[in-house]
């Protein structure tokens, strides 16, 4: 984890802006280091009062006290917030961006030449400590920015660089990553249930298996499926409920889902 003083703006401040927030005071970032910007100004007021950062509505001004300006507002405000800070960061400064699909080139052509841009995504598992960012500096960067840039976001968990033509096939795995597992959770808090067993009692039980599993996974070499045939002894119980879902096409319908284009306009 870095530990080196970097002034930061995070501008917009919803559920990611406030998850990095989070995850980066936790990780030892300097509440007195931070600005944090939102549209409206009793947001504003809310952040600042739970977090003792500095706070405004005012992008620019939170830009030019900042080193790192971490775009966190909806990609549909991105282009407008570009140019409200152009002119206003500090030299060396390093505008990040969250959205998906603006591409490295597009923030650059928006940004006055020379200011460095780089492309991150981010998970919100960063609000506790656990997030995995695919990070990809811009040619702009200098390595020391772009460690910059990795080292505010390591304080909130891994940080993963990759090449800008991986972002698309990598996210729907990383930042939309925990929207399955909760689901998965979901259904078995819900089976559960329709056992009879209280809810919280269901969650708790089913939050210690995906820790656990989670930990198996990383600590053993064997493949995934080698691990699951550990648990489903031939005949048994566990063997039978996977052939269920298998029979459901459960397995195809997450390969289906996290593969092919989104239902939707
Ligand atoms: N949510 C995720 O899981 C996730 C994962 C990866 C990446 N991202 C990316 O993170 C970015 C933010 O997403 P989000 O989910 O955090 O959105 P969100 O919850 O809607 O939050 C957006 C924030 O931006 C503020 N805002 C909007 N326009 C602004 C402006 N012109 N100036 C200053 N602040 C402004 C809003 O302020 P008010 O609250 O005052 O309206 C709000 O605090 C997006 O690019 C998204 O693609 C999100």
């Amino acid at each position: 984890m870095s530990t080196a003083r970097d002034t930061v703006a995070f501008l917009g401040t919803g559920t990611m802006g406030e998850a990095l927030l989070t995850g980066a005071l936790a990780g030892g970032l300097d509440p007195d280091d931070v600005w944090i910007t939102a549209r409206s100004q009793e947001h504003v007021d809310a952040l600042t009062a739970s977090y003792a950062v500095h706070g405004t509505t005012d992008n620019a001004t939170a830009a030019s006290n900042a080193r790192l300006v971490v775009l966190a507002v909806p990609p549909e405000h991105l282009t407008d917030v570009l140019a409200e800070i152009a002119g206003q960061t500090q030299d060396g400064a390093v505008i990040v961006s969250l959205a998906d699909g603006i591409t490295l080139a597009d923030m650059e052509a928006l940004l006055p030449h020379g200011v460095a841009a780089a492309r991150a995504m981010p998970s919100l598992t960063a609000r506790v400590g656990h997030g995995l960012t695919l990070l990809t500096p811009g040619s702009s960067c200098s390595d020391a920015q772009a460690d910059a840039v990795t080292g505010l976001f390591e304080r909130s968990g891994r940080v993963l660089r990759i090449a800008e033509d991986q972002h698309e096939v990598l996210s729907p795995l990383s930042s939309g990553g925990p929207a399955y597992v909760f689901y998965l959770a979901d259904a078995m808090i819900e089976a559960g249930a329709v056992r009879g067993i209280p809810r919280d009692l269901a969650r708790e039980l089913v939050t210690e298996v995906i820790t656990g599993s989670a930990a198996w996974l990383r600590a053993d070499t064997d493949e995934v499926a080698t691990l699951r045939e550990k648990v489903c002894a031939p005949g048994g119980t566990g063997v039978r409920r996977i052939a269920t879902l298998d029979r459901l096409a459960v397995r195809a319908a997450v390969v289906s889902a996290l593969t092919q284009a989104p239902e939707g306009p």
